[in-house]
């Protein structure tokens, strides 16, 4: 019922649990998009360029996925954004304790995950320009390949080039890392959303959270580390 969902959109409940699930959902893409990418370290570039090739072979799954991602991003901004303004100006004895934390930890925490949040917005913007709208460097448009007799784009060589320049890379590097303390912030925030009390759960998803954080950071980041060092070569 719409009065519904409008009452849940503005209680603060709703919003967290809005949050956790874009943030949820965002979390599978992510994963999604660095298993693909580590097909740059299949020892031929044929795999990386046939995946990409597949993926743009289904225009209506893939603007599906497009619009549900817009979608997801929009929603997690909105609600975790109005949820970081009603924290600051809460009155201090309406949150002095969540868990074991001061409310000073609690507005810090806040303000960095705003501050990493928007730098990976940010970087997300110039991914889509560098990498799929290509207008970083125009060059990358043009550059193809044929493969099984099927001219297809050359996702290969467009990524070993575009991390060839370190400050490029350097940005992606620092992105990743900015992702990694997004991630573990973020998974700390959903305990207290779903409210798990229980202290060993907590620490088993914790530790979760952590290693996912980690193999997406070094999943990532070892793409510009290879082109930089000349692991991975056009
Ligand atoms: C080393 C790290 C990364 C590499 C090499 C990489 C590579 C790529 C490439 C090649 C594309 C364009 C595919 C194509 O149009 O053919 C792409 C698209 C995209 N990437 Fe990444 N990516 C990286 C990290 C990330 C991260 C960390 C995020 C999110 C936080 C991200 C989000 C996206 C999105 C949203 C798209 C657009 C997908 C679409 O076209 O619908 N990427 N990436």
């Amino acid at each position: 019922m719409p009065n519904d969902i409008s009452s849940m959109l503005r209680s603060s409940i709703g919003r967290k649990w809005i949050a956790a699930i874009t943030g949820l959902f965002m979390i599978g893409f992510v994963v999604m998009h660095m298993l693909g990418n580590l097909q740059m370290f299949a020892g031929t570039p044929d795999k990386i360029n046939q995946y990409a090739h597949l993926l743009k072979s289904m225009p209506a799954v893939l603007w599906a996925f497009r619009m549900g991602l817009i979608l997801a991003t929009g929603l997690h901004i909105w609600a975790t954004l109005t949820l970081a303004r009603e924290n600051r100006i809460a009155k201090p004895q309406g949150y002095a304790v969540a868990g074991r934390k001061s409310r000073l930890q609690v507005t810090w925490t806040s303000v960095t995950m705003v501050i990493s949040g928007s730098i990976i917005l940010g970087f997300v913007i110039f991914h889509l320009l560098h990498f799929t709208a290509q207008w970083v460097d125009r060059s990358y448009a043009s550059m193809e390949t044929v493969t099984g007799g099927v001219p297809m784009h050359d996702v290969y060589r467009m990524v070993v080039t575009g991390f060839s320049n370190p400050w490029i890379s350097g940005f992606y590097l620092l992105a990743m890392a900015l992702l990694f303390s997004h991630l573990r912030h973020g998974a700390a925030s959903v305990f207290q959303t779903f409210g798990v009390r229980d202290h060993h759960l907590a620490k088993i998803i914790g530790t979760g959270a952590w290693i996912l954080a980690v193999a997406l950071f070094l999943g990532f980041g070892a793409i510009p580390v290879a082109v930089l060092t000349g692991v991975l070569k056009p």
